[in-house]
């Protein structure tokens, strides 16, 4: 028996988590942070494109026991359900699922499901099927680039004040991040941000200036 309050699920999910580490190739794939602890997930799906099959889900943490055991559920339940199935998996579901979490520990599995919403919501994006076209907005890029971090710092690029400037014109978007050209992961924060924002379905354009 445990000294803390969790289920005998969480534990074994998280002593022996499923579906653990980075996919190769994956077809969606997310990073996202929780602003209640600072904890991260990111979450891999692979999707039949003729079925719309999520078959295989795999995930990474760098969070607490509760948010290693949801991802490990969160995995699980989505591998064989189509996209839109899995995009109805709420973090009751995952707690409930885990023979419950403390309500301390909620938002670890809000932050798997938000994890595992972001892949899926990647996966659309990449290939064109997201069904309700809201123009994109500088909130919006404003907000995805919360998910992009200086591992650096391991803050993200908005908590860590990297942002100067988000202009959009068009569907043409040049963003200019306060850090020298030659920062050793120039090139990673680079990738990450194009990830983010080029596959939104009116972005035409991404250009990203490095200024210190
Ligand atoms: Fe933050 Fe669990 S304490 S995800």
């Amino acid at each position: 028996m445990s000294k803390f309050p969790y289920s005998e699920t969480v534990l074994e999910h998280f002593r022996h988590p499923h579906n653990v580490g980075k996919m190769e190739d994956p077809d969606g794939e997310s990073v996202v942070g929780s602003p209640a602890c600072g904890d991260m997930v990111a979450v891999y799906i692979k999707v039949n494109a003729e079925t719309m099959v999520i078959e295989n889900a795999m995930f990474e943490s760098y969070g607490c026991a509760s948010n290693i055991a949801t991802g490990s559920i969160i995995t699980d339940l989505a591998k064989g359900k189509t996209l839109d199935e899995a995009k109805k998996i709420d973090w009751k579901q995952a707690s409930a699922a885990l023979g419950g979490l403390p309500p301390i520990k909620a938002h670890c599995s809000v932050l798997a499901v938000d994890g595992l919403r972001t892949a899926i919501q990647n996966y659309e994006e990449k290939h064109g099927l997201v069904k309700e076209k809201v123009p994109t907005t500088v909130e919006e890029i404003n907000k995805r680039l919360k998910y992009v971090f200086n591992p650096l710092t391991g803050l993200d690029l908005v908590r860590g004040k990297l942002v100067r400037d988000i202009t959009l014109v068009d569907g043409h978007v040049k963003i200019v991040v306060d850090l020298p050209p030659d920062h050793i992961f120039a090139n990673n924060i680079r990738e990450e941000i194009d990830e983010k924002i080029s596959h939104l379905w009116d972005i035409k354009s991404v250009e990203i200036q490095f200024i210190s």
